[in-house]
C-alpha cells in the first residue's frame, strides 16, 4: 500500500494540505526521498548535489536567469495585491514586467509580462518542489511546456519567473461560473495541446512522468494555446528492465490513477489516467471532485461518469450543459469512449499517450461524420492492448 499524500482537488483556492494526515510535511518528506532520482541527477549535472539555505552554489542549466530577490520585488510593484494572479499550495502568482532585452525590471505596462511564482515562507519545504521545477524546466523546451525564464534563491526566499499565460488556467475557465464557456473547438484543441505536452515528456530518454495534472495546472496563452505548467512533482519514469517507479503517493485527488495511489507504483500510464479525467472535465464541464459534494460522499467525477461513457446510447448525458448542444456529437462520443479507455483500471489497457494524441488529432481534422473514427473502432484499436474493459 502506497503511502498517500494526495491534496484536496480544488488546491488553488486552499493550501496544499496533506490528505492523509492533514498537513504538508509527509508530502515533502516523500519529495525529499524521490523527486530526484539517478537518471536525473545524471541528466542534471552537478545542480542538485550543492544546495544549502543560505551559502548557494548552484549549478543551473544555463538557459535560466537569476534574478535578485529586489528586482523580482519591483518587477511585481512589492508583490503588491493588484499584481496578484492566483495562490496554489506552493505559494501565489504574480504579474510582473521585465525589459525584453535585459531582464531587468521595468515599469508596470512596459516591456515584457512575466508570472512571479513566491514560495510560502512558512512552506520552506517546498524547496524539492522548487528544485524539481528548476530542473526539469530549466532543461525542457516544447510549445506545450510552459517556459521558465528564471528563477532566484536568496536568503529564505524561493521565487520562479515564468513566461505569462494571458487566460491563466482551463480551472478558471471550466468551472468559474459567469465566465463565457469555451466553445467545443477549443477544449478538443486544449485536449490536443496537453496530450501533446505529456507525450513528449514520455517520449524523452528519462521517460518524465508529470504526476500531477490537473486543470489548474495547465495554463492557457492569449490564442488558448495550452501548456504544463508545475514539474515540482514531476519525476523520471522506468528505464531498462523496469516496469515503474516506486514511490509513496503524491498528486491530486480525483485525478492519481487508483494503482499509483492503492501501491505507490508510478508509470507513465498514471499521466494517461489523469488525461482520461481531464479530458472528463472537458466534456462534462464538471470538478474532477467536487469538494462540496465529497464532504458527504467521496464520489468523483469518474465514478459518476463510468456507467454513462460505457453506455453508448446514455454517453452524451455527460456533456456540459453550458456547451448548449453546441458540439459534434460523432466527435464527443468518441472523445467519451477515448477517455474511458484512459480510465480503465488496469494501466495496461490505457492507451500510451502518443496513440492518445493521435486519435485526439484524427478525431479533430475529420468534421464530417464518416471520416470520424467511431468509439467502437477507437476500442477495438485499443482493446487489442488488454483484457476487455469493465
Ligand atoms: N505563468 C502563468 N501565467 C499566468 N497565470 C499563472 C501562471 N502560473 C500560474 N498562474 C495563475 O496562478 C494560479 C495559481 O497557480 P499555482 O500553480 O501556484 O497553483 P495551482 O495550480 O492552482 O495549485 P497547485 O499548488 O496544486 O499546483 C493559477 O491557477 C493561474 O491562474
Ligand atoms: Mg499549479
Amino acid at each position: 500500500m502506497g503511502n498517500c499524500c494526495l491534496k484536496p482537488a480544488k488546491c488553488a483556492h486552499v493550501s496544499s494540505t496533506n490528505f492523509s494526515s492533514g498537513s504538508k510535511k509527509s508530502h515533502i518528506d516523500e519529495l525529499k526521498q524521490d523527486s530526484t532520482t539517478s537518471s536525473q541527477k545524471a541528466s542534471l549535472g552537478s545542480f542538485n548535489k550543492s544546495f544549502k539555505t543560505s551559502t548557494v552554489d548552484l549549478s543551473v542549466p544555463s538557459s535560466l536567469k537569476s534574478f535578485s530577490f529586489s528586482d523580482l520585488r519591483n518587477a511585481t510593484k512589492n508583490f503588491r495585491s493588484e499584481t496578484m494572479l492566483g495562490e496554489g499550495g506552493f505559494g501565489c502568482v504574480f504579474k510582473g514586467w521585465l525589459d525584453e532585452n535585459t531582464l531587468a525590471p521595468t515599469k508596470p505596462g512596459t516591456g515584457i509580462v512575466v508570472a512571479v511564482k513566491r514560495l510560502k515562507a512558512e512552506s520552506f519545504q517546498g524547496h524539492k518542489e522548487w528544485l524539481a521545477e528548476v530542473n526539469y524546466l530549466g532543461q525542457l523546451r516544447h510549445e506545450n511546456v510552459v517556459k521558465l525564464i528564471g528563477y532566484c534563491v536568496e536568503s529564505e526566499n524561493r521565487l520562479l519567473v515564468y513566461e505569462f499565460m494571458p487566460k491563466g488556467s482551463l480551472e478558471n475557465h471550466l468551472f468559474r461560473k459567469g465566465d463565457q464557456p469555451i466553445t467545443w473547438a477549443t477544449r478538443m484543441r486544449i485536449a490536443i495541446d496537453v496530450a501533446r505536452g505529456l507525450s513528449f515528456l514520455h517520449g524523452l530518454d528519462a521517460k518524465v512522468i508529470y504526476r500531477d495534472l490537473k486543470a489548474s495546472n495547465i495554463l492557457l496563452d492569449s490564442d488558448y494555446n495550452a501548456k504544463l505548467s508545475d514539474f515540482g512533482l514531476a519525476r523520471d519514469g522506468p528505464t531498462g528492465d523496469n516496469t515503474h517507479v516506486s514511490t509513496k503517493v503524491v498528486g491530486t485527488r480525483g485525478y492519481a490513477a487508483p494503482e499509483y495511489v492503492a501501491t505507490g507504483r508510478l508509470t507513465p500510464k498514471s499521466d494517461v489516467y489523469s488525461f482520461g479525467v481531464v479530458l472528463l472535465e472537458l466534456l462534462s464541464g464538471r470538478r474532477a471532485m467536487d469538494d462540496e459534494r465529497a464532504y458527504f460522499v467521496e464520489e468523483t467525477l469518474v465514478d459518476w461518469a463510468k456507467p454513462f461513457l460505457s453506455d453508448p446510447r446514455r454517453v452524451l448525458r455527460i456533456m456540459d450543459t453550458r456547451l448548449g448542444g453546441q458540439y459534434f456529437k460523432k466527435g464527443a462520443q468518441a472523445a467519451a469512449a477515448l477517455a474511458l479507455q484512459c480510465l480503465h483500471t488496469d494501466p495496461k489497457n490505457r492507451p500510451l499517450m502518443i496513440e492518445v494524441l493521435t486519435a485526439l488529432e484524427k478525431l479533430n481534422t475529420s468534421k464530417d461524420a464518416p471520416k470520424t473514427p467511431s468509439p467502437a473502432r477507437l476500442d477495438s484499436h485499443w482493446i487489442k492492448r488488454g483484457s476487455s474493459q469493465e
